[in-house]
């Protein structure tokens, strides 16, 4: 068991996840179920993981929801089925667990658009603004952080914040707008940041598709750019979106966002039709490629060799919590 663990964390580090062939006959099911209950152990999964990992999850959600189960659950491990940023900040709310992520290199393009030490600088050039920012980022850009938001709350953050008072918002700018946009906040400076999955959605693709479907309602996601939320019947977090299909009289939505969603859209309204809106790229596909490192054969692996594991600096732990704990209050006050 030591001699695999060793040749583990090396394939650890080369690869980001665990390097270990998975005998092709195990029942992955099982196993990891049973590794559930052996650990006491909780899988936390983001809508945009593939379906087969969705369906064995014992949460399923978006950002702020992920957020809240790991601050209140009593397992003693967490076990992240989503990318590196949702691990560490559930990280950051149990410093004293251990929290898998099944594949490191599991990262955002958005998080990645915003490195701390230049925050760091820009930042000091605005003393008077209050930085607000969204969870997609890493925990050393918490640390720079006054309140942390996702896209279900980030209109209730930004309206805790008294009208008179300059806001910096990062790391996305799509986002960003759309706050401004949606609260009339005139106050706020934009980061230059954006997600690489939902930059890539055509217009003209989208506009050719509803004159073929005219009964279908199209419905985005607010990291999507501008030009499409102004064509949008709806635009809201992943939670948001999937209530409004359940909600809706429509029977066929077009739907930017990760595809990875329509899963639960699909599970939740059978008789409905759900059509992922197509992308800018040749091969049509919308995948979010940090979300689909994760696989039921990594995830097996994880649980079995507890690696990889989340580690952060008490220092940053103590100070990212800050603007996360706000944001969490925030949240149970508006109801979220
Ligand atoms: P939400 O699920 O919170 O809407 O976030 C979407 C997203 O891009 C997560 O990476
Ligand atoms: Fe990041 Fe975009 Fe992937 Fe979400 S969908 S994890 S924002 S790259």
């Amino acid at each position: 068991m030591q001699n695999t663990l060793e040749f583990a964390k090396k394939g650890l580090n080369k690869n980001g996840f665990l390097d270990i062939d998975v005998d092709p006959t195990l029942d992955l099911e099982k196993e990891i179920n049973r590794l559930k209950k052996e650990k006491n152990m909780v899988i936390l999964a983001h809508y945009y993981v593939d379906s087969d990992i969705q369906d064995i999850a014992d949460y399923v959600g978006d950002s702020l929801g992920l957020a809240q189960q790991a601050a209140s659950t009593e397992a003693d491990i967490i076990v992240f089925a989503g990318v590196h940023f949702m691990a560490e900040t559930a990280k950051i709310l149990n410093p004293q667990k251990k929290v898998l992520l099944p594949d490191f290199k599991a990262g955002c393009s958005l998080a990645d658009s915003c490195p701390a030490p230049v925050f760091s600088k820009f930042k000091e050039k605005h003393p008077d603004h209050v930085v607000v920012s969204y969870i997609n980022c890493t925990a050393a850009l918490k640390t720079l952080t006054d309140i942390v938001c996702t896209s279900t709350n980030a209109k209730h953050v930004i309206e805790s914040i008294p009208k008179e008072t300059p806001i910096i918002f990062a790391p996305d700018k799509n986002l960003g707008a759309y706050l401004q946009k949606i609260t009339g906040r005139e106050n706020m400076i934009l980061w230059n940041g954006a997600c690489m999955v939902h930059e890539i959605f055509s217009h003209e693709k989208i506009v050719k598709l509803q004159l073929r479907h005219p009964e279908a309602e199209f419905i985005a996601h607010p990291e999507c750019e501008p030009h499409l939320l102004e064509i949008a019947d709806y635009i809201g977090s992943t939670s948001g979106l999937l209530r409004y299909t359940q909600e809706s009289d429509a029977t066929e939505f077009i739907v930017a966002t990760e595809a990875g969603i329509l899963h639960q859209m699909e599970q939740k309204s059978p008789h409905k039709t759900f059509i992922p809106a197509p992308p800018n790229n040749m091969c049509a596909c919308n995948d979010c490629p940090h979300m689909k490192r994760n696989s039921m054969e990594k995830l097996y692996l994880c649980m079995e060799y507890e690696l990889p594991d989340i580690e952060i600096d008490e220092k940053i732990i103590e100070r990212a919590k800050l603007p996360i704990d706000r944001m969490l209050e925030i949240s149970k006050k508006a109801g979220l």
